[in-house]
């Protein structure tokens, strides 16, 4: 667990050219899903490549409360051995999620649909993160929710024995939210169904079909046969398109770079950032295209190249929504303005990211300016920091930076590293590996 009484400040200095394969941690919101589905399933899960992120520790304690149990062997494979859609008992005490709204909201989700009061809470970042969005619609299942002002963490969950089957439509494109309604929804005698204004990514509902549920898409619409017999599975978690991103872009940016990320998923509703970098002119190819477990996986072919502004639409967030502040690193050292379009959501991340982009950027000599959800970052020379930038509990800021402090003529340091772990353990043993230069992060 990371303390954050003393932050730890990382400084990244310029990079020599990348070079070599890589092997990026697993997906984390498939990691976060393998084990809840092989705590629902009855039987024995084992599951290989599962992101060891603080994160997604925190649903692993989260499920052991609940009554599964989890067994890891780390870095080899975690075991799960389920109880059965139903079967969840009463946690006896606080459940922590951490920095991980999503935890908090899919078992926000799932804690709806059983007739006790748990307790949910977690970090500063975590407690200012809105949970209304979940709250709202699990209330019409029955279940009773007390929250602080706002919908805020921490939160009281007494949950309804026979969950009302939803037909939810929901003002935003969230995987969490959708996801939230389909877990209480496996618990519902009937067909619960979610729509959303454009799709958000499809793990739930790939890795239901994967453990034997009965779910349809039809455009923007889930439909969700409720209580299913969930039986145990064998899962490869693919490396983390979030992760690899990182690692793509720096490779895009230092001249001289050439490197290959392996098994990286490609699930389309990920994968706005590559099919952006793409328009932007980026040497970048999927090689070796195949399907794991339900999911599309493909190796990364990066090369340095000259890149040029784009316009993003609004549109194409819900696919690259965690990739904004990596993106808008790469528009930096780009030709001419990108502008991004529809960024709303980036306000209710780990940290208010439109402002943690724009005022890093900043300090470190670009010229970066929001406009309502609009972010528009004009390529320029980066100059690097005097002071270090604020990452406020927020891992993906953190990573950005440092990925810019590799093209930057000074360095560039970050406040606190120790967020990095959430989702990336090794990033920066894994960058320097490569040919950077960062200490003091994990
Ligand atoms: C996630 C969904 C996204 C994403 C988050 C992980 C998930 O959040 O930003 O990092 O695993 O379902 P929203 O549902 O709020 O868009």
């Amino acid at each position: 667990m990371s303390s954050h009484s003393a932050p730890q400040v990382a400084v990244s200095g310029k990079a020599k050219a990348l070079q070599g394969a890589a092997i990026v941690p697993g997906d984390k919101s498939i990691s976060h899903r393998s084990l809840i589905f092989g705590a629902l399933a009855v039987g024995e899960t084992t599951v290989t490549g599962l992101l060891e992120g603080e994160d997604v520790l925190r649903t692993a304690t989260a499920m052991e409360a609940l009554g599964a149990k989890v067994e890891r062997e780390a870095g080899v494979r975690t075991r799960i051995w389920g109880r059965g859609i139903g079967g969840f008992r009463e946690p006896s005490d606080v459940i922590d999620m951490g920095n991980s709204g999503t935890s908090a909201r899919l078992i926000a989700g799932l804690l709806a649909a059983y007739p006790f009061t748990s307790f949910m809470t977690g970090d500063a970042s975590l407690r200012r993160r809105p949970m209304a969005r979940v709250i709202t619609p699990l209330s019409t299942t029955g279940a009773k929710f007390v929250s602080r002002e706002g919908g805020r963490l921490p939160l009281a969950i007494t949950g309804t024995p026979i969950p009302v089957p939803l037909n939810y439509t929901s003002p935003i494109a969230s995987a969490q939210v959708k996801s939230a309604v389909l877990l209480a929804g496996l618990h519902a005698p009937g067909t619960t169904i979610v729509t959303e204004p454009s799709l958000s990514r499809d793990h739930t509902e790939r890795m239901l079909r994967y453990f034997g549920a009965n779910v349809e898409t039809v455009g923007t619409t889930v439909k969700l046969v409720g209580q299913p017999e969930l039986t145990g599975k064998n899962l490869v978690v693919p490396a983390d398109p979030s992760s690899a991103a990182f690692l793509v872009v720096a490779a895009l940016l230092v001249p001289g770079s050439h490197i290959t990320i392996t098994n990286v998923g490609t699930n389309p509703l990920r994968t706005g950032l590559f099919d952006t970098l793409k328009e932007m002119g980026a040497a970048l190819t999927f090689k070796n295209e195949r399907m794991e477990c339900g999911e599309p996986v493909a190796d990364l072919d990066v090369k340095y190249s000259a890149l040029k502004g784009v316009v993003v639409p609004a549109a194409r967030a819900p696919s690259m929504i965690d990739e904004y502040p990596v993106l808008a690193v790469a528009a930096a050292c780009a030709s001419g303005s990108t502008r991004m379009e529809g960024l709303s959501e980036l306000r209710v991340k780990e940290s208010d990211r439109l402002t943690a982009i724009a005022d890093g950027l900043a300090k470190a000599g670009i010229v970066a300016n929001v406009d309502g959800d609009t972010l528009t970052v004009t390529g320029g020379k980066v100059k690097g920091t005097s002071s270090p930038i604020a990452v406020n509990l927020d891992h993906r800021i953190a990573m950005s930076f440092l990925v810019l402090g590799m093209v930057s003529d000074g360095s560039i340091a970050v406040d606190d590293a120790s967020p990095i772990a959430t989702s990336f353990p090794g990033f920066a043993a894994l960058m320097n590996r490569l040919g950077a230069d960062i200490s003091g992060a994990p």
